[in-house]
């Protein structure tokens, strides 16, 4: 299959939602917002299948693969075809989610398309929608421009707390003991790694 490696999320062509909804029911979820092909939540799955894994991703067809993998395998991952910063609050009920990731975000270097980069204040609202009180946010990316957005973001709203102290990073490492492709990819050439941990207050 060819998939695109990027697209705009600002075409007006995203601006509906026409992506499947996940299964929701009583098992508690957890979230990938832009999963890619979702290693991550294919990893967590297998780690923890009791739970239910939702990834979006504006490639639709790269939701088409994950969902693909996800028959084939029984792991109960689903990826949900979207524009995450316009259609959360489509997919998931208010305070029904129990974890977001926002594993590694695309940087968008050049000046002129910074517009199209994810981690905002649009996306902030759609996932404290989302998440339960308590809940945890875990943001991570390779490039320190991304992380330091994303720390301007979540530190300043105040339905979020830094569970490392104010425009603090976290030290910890990634607490999971599961890793995303790019992840694996940043780690494995020895790129540094920015990370931060949330909870929805
Ligand atoms: C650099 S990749 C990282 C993928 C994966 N999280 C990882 O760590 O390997 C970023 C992904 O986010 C998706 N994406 C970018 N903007 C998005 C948006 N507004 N809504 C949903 N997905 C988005 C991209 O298509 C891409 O698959």
């Amino acid at each position: 299959m060819r998939i695109r490696q990027h697209v705009n999320p600002t075409q007006l062509h995203f601006a509906r939602f026409r992506g499947e909804r996940p299964p929701l029911d009583a098992r508690l979820v957890e979230l990938e917002i832009g999963c890619a092909d979702a290693q991550f939540l294919f990893e967590r799955a297998a780690a923890d299948p009791t739970r239910l894994y939702v990834g979006l991703e504006i490639r639709e067809d790269l939701t088409l693969a994950v969902n693909k993998r996800a028959r084939a395998t029984g792991l109960p991952v689903h990826a949900v075809f979207c524009q995450a910063q316009l259609h959360v609050k489509e997919v998931f009920p208010a305070a029904s989610v129990e974890r977001v990731y926002v594993n590694f975000p695309d940087p968008w270097f050049k000046r002129r398309h910074h517009e199209r980069r994810m981690v905002d204040d649009v996306l902030a609202e759609q996932i404290a929608h989302a998440l339960r009180q308590g809940g945890e946010l875990f943001v991570q990316s390779d490039v320190w421009a991304i992380a330091l957005d994303a720390m301007a973001t979540f530190d300043a709203d105040d339905r979020f707390t830094n569970a490392s102290g104010e425009w603090t990073f976290w030290k910890q490492g990634n607490p999971y003991g599961v890793r995303s492709w790019r992840e694996q990819n940043a780690e494995e050439t020895g790129l540094p790694i920015w990370r931060i941990m949330y909870r929805r207050a």
